[in-house]
């Protein structure tokens, strides 16, 4: 086991209040700054702070934008080592285009998105844009594609016209590396464009994320038993820096997209004394923003927020969450353990400025729950099978769905276009699975503890330990064959995965 010491990690700064230095990562310090095969609109960052250059402790950063224009986006992504600066140390890292995280990847619903993935990693990859719904088929978003250490493969995705604005994201998604590629630094946003505009003084684009390092700032190997637990990084990064300080002055409205890239961390975000709105999740507005204390945040979900500034500085705070614990797990880390980890640190001064302008309510989603169910499923999400002592001897509990571990050669689920389904998602272990299925969103009928008011979409789902969800999913639009799975990426990586075919 590589697992780093207790030494290491107190030298790396465990996140939170042991830290005292807050540092910047250039995202323009990547050693291998990569060109696209054609030159896509680049936008600078709309905050004139420290954005962009990323310099000096505790600046404010966000990774480059690149704009579709006329309806076409084209772009490079290189998968490849690089070295960056975190906290003011350089760290071994895998990143795209060398900065961490990704470029912001910015289209309207109807664009036709183009990728050039390239491999520059030791190990296979390919590229998944979560929460997009585009055709699994063809060049589209195809989790099976293989791309070999050196190789590059085409991807072009088409929104449709009806495409929901919001926040989504992309990563890397070969079954086997999908934790680890994410956890060495490989992922980014997508940007869809608003149809109806949120007045707001400026926008930001926040990706969560831990890497899971060693003291000297290199890739760490997770221990079986962090692998079965999902493994969670010592350090909470936004925009791969830790704890950046924003300013803003009272009245101003902001609106933050923030991303939960942790292969396995639970985000239970606060900010107190500023006043904070939920205006999206996962896919598409709620009808109007709701006041809110607190925004849950599973491994693969985004939330959108509005921030009034009032006064004084708070703090981002990603409290502790509870996610369950391994059966058998005596004594230990649990995961989600620990106190509350600062994120970022907002301090409001200067001259007060009016107040923006109302947000306008948008028209509410479909709801399934009026409509004709053709088919329902349990899928039952589960671990065990632990033989010999788990600890140590690098013994795997499995992790299935309905009782088998992933198969890419088999089908799964077969669904007819058209169909609306309803899936009773049951998790009959003592740990939760957040619950993501590609292309289609789902809407949440009941999310354990009861029915929703209004209708909520999403594409990832948490099931909690012993627990059960219901969703209904509307298969229209595309077929083809794609997967879902729990977005603990350890786990699907260690089988909780099934194939879907929608024909
Ligand atoms: Cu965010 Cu199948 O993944
Ligand atoms: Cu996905
Ligand atoms: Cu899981």
């Amino acid at each position: 086991m590589s697992q780093p010491t207790r030494r290491q990690v107190i030298g790396w700064g465990l996140a939170g209040a042991t830290m005292t230095a807050v540092g910047a990562i250039g995202l323009w310090q990547g050693r291998r700054p990569q060109g696209a095969p054609r030159s896509p609109r680049i936008r600078p960052t709309t905050d004139g702070s420290a954005a962009g250059d990323g310099t000096g402790p505790g600046a404010w950063a966000e990774p480059q934008v690149l704009a579709s224009a006329d309806g076409v986006l084209e772009l490079g992504l290189e998968a490849a080592p690089t070295t960056v600066t975190i906290d003011g140390r350089s760290a071994s890292v895998w990143t795209f285009n060398g900065s961490l995280p990704g470029p912001t990847v910015e289209v309207s619903a109807g664009d036709t998105l183009r990728i050039r993935m390239s491999n520059r990693l030791a190990g296979p990859t390919n590229l998944h844009v979560h929460g997009l719904h585009v055709s699994p088929r063809g060049a589209g978003d195809d989790p099976f594609v293989t791309i070999a250490p050196g190789e590059a493969h085409d991807y072009e995705f088409v929104l449709p016209d009806d495409h929901p604005p919001g926040t989504y994201w992309y990563h890397p998604h070969h079954h086997g590396h999908v934790a680890e590629q994410l956890a060495a630094g490989l992922y980014g946003v997508i940007i869809v464009r608003d149809t109806q505009p949120v007045p707001v003084t400026r926008e930001r684009v926040l990706v969560v994320s831990d890497p899971l390092l060693t003291a000297d700032g290199d890739l760490a190997e997770p221990s079986p038993r962090e692998r079965m637990m999902g493994r969670e990084g010592r350090q909470v990064l936004v925009n791969g820096q830790v704890r950046p300080r924003l300013e803003a002055a009272p009245g101003e409205r902001e609106r933050w997209r923030i991303v939960n890239a942790c292969p396995s961390r639970f985000l239970r975000l606060r900010l107190e004394g500023q006043t904070m709105l939920l205006l999206a999740r996962d896919q598409g507005r709620l009808r109007e923003p709701v006041e809110t204390s607190t925004v849950d945040l599973a491994p693969g979900n985004r939330a959108e927020i509005l921030v009034e500034a009032t006064e004084g500085t708070s703090t981002l705070v990603a409290a502790p969450v509870d996610r369950g614990a391994m059966p058998g797990m005596m004594g230990g880390r649990r995961p989600g353990g620990g106190g509350p980890l600062e994120l970022l640190r907002l301090e409001v001064g200067g001259k007060p400025v009016d107040r923006r302008g109302a947000v306008e309510a948008v028209p509410e989603p479909r709801d399934l729950r009026g409509e004709d169910v053709a088919r329902r499923r349990t899928l039952d999400f589960a671990m065990g099978g632990m033989g010999g002592g788990m600890m140590g001897n690098g013994a795997m509990m499995s992790f299935t769905i309905n009782g088998q571990e992933f198969d890419a050669e088999r089908t799964d689920v077969s669904v007819r276009a058209g169909d609306v389904e309803e899936w009773t998602l049951v998790n009959s272990s003592p740990m939760d699975h957040p619950v993501h299925l590609h292309v289609w969103p789902v809407q949440v009928i009941d999310d354990g503890d009861g029915a929703q008011d209004e209708p909520r979409w999403a594409d990832v789902v948490n099931v909690p330990a012993f627990g059960q969800v219901r969703v209904r999913v509307a298969f229209g639009d595309f077929t083809g064959r794609t997967v879902f799975h729990c977005h603990i990426l350890d786990h699907e990586d260690l089988g909780m995965m099934g194939t879907i075919e929608v024909a």
